[in-house]
């Protein structure tokens, strides 16, 4: 969809003219999962698949909101003093809930406003099109209403969105990464201190091949709180002895000097991969800046194995997925996400590309029973305002 395709359906569906227009990214992460939460370090990137967002103020105290990804459930209407969640309301509950929590920090919106939106980024597909949502209307409700506040808050407010307001206890890191991305650039994030540091990705001959299994991610939302939880029993187990304030505090020797603290195999396993995955994460960065890409692919296939044997969030699709990865040539893959369906990334030589996505399409559909999607990821920037009037296809 282009601009002026975009504009023509803002304006049949509101019958005004938008005054505004921002985007905000999906994101991917190359390594460091089920690590945020935990204090730990990631590695996201933004993409330039993302959410765009039509806006214009409104003189009354009503907000509409419609989104071209769901014409079915049309243009849902609430009053700013009416912005609870409610499950009817669909996918607006994610605007819904910036615009809650940017009132409830500033008590700066005094008139509604009409929003319009639409996404590229593959529904359902772990590549965090909700975060995407949160952080467009966040981004542009910060300039139309001058809230004037830093990126930071806004990704902070989209990650209380989701944790209070939505009711998935997920980490920062996927709004960091829509909120304060970089074209070309990977962020070693320690979701702990929130320091950041972007490292260029500049893969020599190498892409990012994004592959949907076309699952989505059921049951998602319950099995990621379960892990969260029992992270957080691992550490209180930990913590009765170790002086650490999260599963990010402990290197792996500490780990295995004192795993007889965890009272049973699954809190073994679950805290195992948080350690280690954060172990590999830090490496990555190293293998990444000295250009060891067969090193990085090589954290990746771990990574991959932890989430699958300790973790265990992949499922046999994202497993199918990566292990065709493997066998055709792929530098390394793993999931990326929270898991349970979504997608994956494997790092390809450029000139493979195409004999890669066939065979890996073929072994999958045949233990599946339908395709993957291949998608070369490019490496975006963060949200961010983009002039009305341009031409670009978008
Ligand atoms: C989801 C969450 C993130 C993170 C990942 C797993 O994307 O939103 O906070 O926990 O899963 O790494």
């Amino acid at each position: 969809m282009n601009q002026k395709q975009m504009i023509a359906s803002y304006k049949q569906t509101f019958e005004t003219e938008p005054t505004h227009l921002f985007f905000a990214p999906g994101r991917i992460n190359l390594i460091g999962e089920h690590t945020d939460y935990n204090g730990g370090h990631v590695f996201p990137a933004a993409i330039t698949f993302g959410t765009y967002v039509l806006m214009r103020k409104r003189e009354d105290d009503v907000v509409r909101f419609y989104s071209e990804n769901f014409p079915k459930v049309g243009v849902i209407e609430r009053r700013l003093g009416d912005l609870a969640f409610r499950e009817e309301d669909d996918w607006a509950n994610y605007p819904k809930a910036m615009l809650h929590l940017l009132q409830e920090r500033t008590q700066a919106i005094t008139t509604g406003i009409d929003m319009w939106f639409f996404g590229n980024i593959p529904n359902g597909a772990g590549l965090s099109s909700s975060a995407s949502i949160e952080l467009a209307t966040a981004f542009g409700l910060n300039v139309i209403e001058r809230l004037d506040l830093e990126p930071l808050e806004l990704v902070k407010l989209g990650q209380r969105a989701e944790n209070e307001y939505i009711g998935v206890n997920s980490g920062i890191m996927d709004q960091f990464a829509i909120g304060m991305g970089k074209r070309g650039h990977a962020m070693l994030l320690d979701c702990d201190t929130l320091a950041c540091e972007y490292a260029p990705i500049d893969l020599d001959g190498l892409s990012i091949v994004i592959m949907n299994t076309n699952k989505r991610r059921e049951l998602a939302d319950s099995k990621y709180n379960e892990r969260r939880a029992e992270c957080e029993t691992a550490l209180e187990q930990l913590q009765r002895t170790l002086s650490i304030q999260s599963l990010g505090d402990v290197t792996p020797e500490t780990f295995k000097s004192n795993v007889s603290l965890l009272q049973n195999e699954t809190l073994v396993k679950r805290a195992r991969h948080a350690v280690y995955e954060n172990d590999r994460t830090l490496q990555a960065l190293v293998a990444l800046k000295e250009n060891r890409l067969e090193d990085f692919g090589r954290l990746m296939n771990a990574s991959h194995v932890s989430l699958r044997d300790d973790y265990e969030v992949t499922g046999k699709e994202l497993d199918t997925l990566v292990e065709a990865a493997w066998a055709n040539g792929a530098i390394g893959a793993r999931m990326t996400g929270a898991g349970f369906g979504g997608c994956a990334i494997a790092l390809v030589r450029d000139e493979a590309i195409d004999s890669f996505r066939q065979a890996v399409s073929e072994r999958y559909s045949e233990e599946i029973g339908y395709a993957p999607t291949f998608y070369v990821a490019s490496i975006g920037e963060g949200a961010h305002e983009m002039k009305l009037g341009m031409k670009e296809e978008v």
